[in-house]
């Protein structure tokens, strides 16, 4: 009997550890959560102009373009290959400066804004530039 009860005691300390976890992990994953639906950005510069279309849909780039960004790197350093094609069948050279940059002609109020409210600060521009910031 003296035994079952320490095994029991046992369950419990750890179903409160887990809980004790779980609250105190809470702010954590709570946040992450929270930041995930990005706001709604307004389109600037060119992009905004009339009958200017992204790469690819708008919902599939509000949720992927990092992904895009980050196949079109490999795909360019690792096969030097630089055309992608869309869905549509229409070209485009796969360049964050050539490309993205040149219609999203406002960095700092499309693609900034954005990211400080997601609180994610791409290191992109170490390297590449922002056209607007060369002139
Ligand atoms: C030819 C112009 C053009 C190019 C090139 C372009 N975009 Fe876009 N982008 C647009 C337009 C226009 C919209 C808005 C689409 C809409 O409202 O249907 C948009 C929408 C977006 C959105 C979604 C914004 C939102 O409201 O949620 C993101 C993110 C984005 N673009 C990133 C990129 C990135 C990254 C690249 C390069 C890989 C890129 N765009 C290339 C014109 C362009
Ligand atoms: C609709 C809001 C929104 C717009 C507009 C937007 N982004 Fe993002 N971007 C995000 C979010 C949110 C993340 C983080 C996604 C994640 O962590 O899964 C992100 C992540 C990224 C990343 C990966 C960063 C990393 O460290 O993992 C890159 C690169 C990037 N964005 C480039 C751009 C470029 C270039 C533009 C402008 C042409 C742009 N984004 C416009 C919301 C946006
Ligand atoms: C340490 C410097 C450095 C950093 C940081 C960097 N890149 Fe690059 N990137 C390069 C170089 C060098 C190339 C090859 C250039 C070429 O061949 O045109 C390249 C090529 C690319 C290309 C294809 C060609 C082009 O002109 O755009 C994409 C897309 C790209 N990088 C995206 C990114 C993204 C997105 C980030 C941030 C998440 C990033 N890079 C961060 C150095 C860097």
């Amino acid at each position: 009997m003296p035994n079952n009860k320490k095994m029991y005691d046992k369950g419990k300390v750890v179903i409160g550890l887990c809980i004790f976890f779980v609250l105190v992990t809470f702010p954590l994953w709570y946040n992450h959560l929270k930041a995930a639906p990005a706001p709604e950005p307004k389109l600037v510069g060119k992009a905004a102009k009339a009958g200017q279309e992204c790469i690819e849909p708008k919902a599939f780039m509000k949720t992927e373009h990092m992904q895009v960004l980050d196949i079109w790197r490999d795909t360019v350093v690792r096969s030097a290959k630089r055309v992608y094609v869309n869905e549509s069948g229409k070209e485009f050279e796969m360049s964050l400066t050539n490309t993205c940059l040149d219609c999203h002609t406002e960095k700092a109020e499309f693609c900034d804004k954005c990211h400080n409210y997601a609180s994610v600060t791409p290191y992109c521009w170490d390297c590449h530039i922002d056209p607007k910031e060369k002139m």
